[in-house]
């Protein structure tokens, strides 16, 4: 067995080794899971989000992606799929997923959302408890997509949901969605956190459109004032005198 320096082996092979040796042991109840790892195959009965058809998934996990407080989020690749009234729209086999459980992996972050869901709104996460809520949200997004066609152009704009399903291991709703290749919208500093012109996002996109245009924007910060004061010809900032 591979030693860490801390002394804690949670290499894979030593994961499913562990698994194995729990399971040899016949106990009558069931191992307590707080989330799966690399090699697991997922087993669901999944509803398909338009149309809500019925199918069965395996599901290989090939990597634990991470989470926050909605849940955990693992990338998954489609092995097996029986679609007995109609092929559901999305899921192909041998296509890479998105899984995500509406369960938090970390204790603190379940703990703590469980916390204020229980004071705001005295009732559990709906979408962890209630197969209909998962549904409404996956339903809701889809409709996200149609606006984001109108709004950019394209659907892909916000990733499709396909299916969502009931983990019994870990007593939690999940849904399959589209893998997004990529990183986090906006994942770097925010360089015009505190631009000239105020503080509504309205004011700050405007301003930082007006100095991508700005002729001297290279020789910012001499610019500064020029740039929030720039705005190109015709464009709608500069009808109101350039503000
Ligand atoms: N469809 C996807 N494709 C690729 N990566 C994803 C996808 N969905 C989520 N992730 C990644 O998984 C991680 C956790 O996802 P997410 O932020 O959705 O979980 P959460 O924090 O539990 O939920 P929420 O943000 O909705 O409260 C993030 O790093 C995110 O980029
Ligand atoms: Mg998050």
């Amino acid at each position: 067995m591979k030693e860490l320096s801390t002394g804690v082996d949670d290499s894979p092979g030593t994961i499913v080794h562990l698994k194995e040796a729990f399971r040899r042991q016949g106990l009558a109840r069931p191992m307590r899971l707080r989330r799966y790892d690399a090699g697991d195959v997922l087993t669901y009965d999944i509803t398909g989000v338009a149309p809500a058809r019925a199918a069965r998934v395996r599901l290989a996990v090939e990597k634990f992606v991470g989470g926050g407080f909605a849940g955990q989020v693992y990338r998954a690749r489609l092995v097996e799929l029986a679609a007995p009234h109609g092929e559901l729209p999305g899921l192909e086999v041998g296509r890479e997923y998105a899984v995500k459980i509406f369960l938090p992996a970390s204790s603190f972050a379940r703990r703590f959302r469980n916390a204020l869901y229980a004071v705001g709104f005295q009732a559990p996460f709906q979408i962890q408890v209630n197969p209909a809520a998962a549904r409404a949200g996956a339903l809701w997004q889809m409709l996200i997509r149609r606006g984001a066609a109108l709004r950019f152009g394209t659907e892909g704009a916000v990733k499709a949901i396909y299916a969502t399903f009931v983990d019994r291991q870990l007593g939690s709703c999940g849904e399959i969605s589209e893998w997004i290749v990529g990183r986090l919208w906006r994942f770097e500093v925010n360089d015009r956190l505190w631009p000239a012109g105020g503080g509504s996002w309205a004011a700050r996109e405007t301003t930082s459109a007006r100095r991508s245009t700005c002729p001297r924007r290279n020789s910012w910060p001499a610019s500064w004032p020029c740039c929030t004061r720039w705005a190109p010809r015709n464009s709608p900032a500069s009808t109101n005198g350039g503000r």
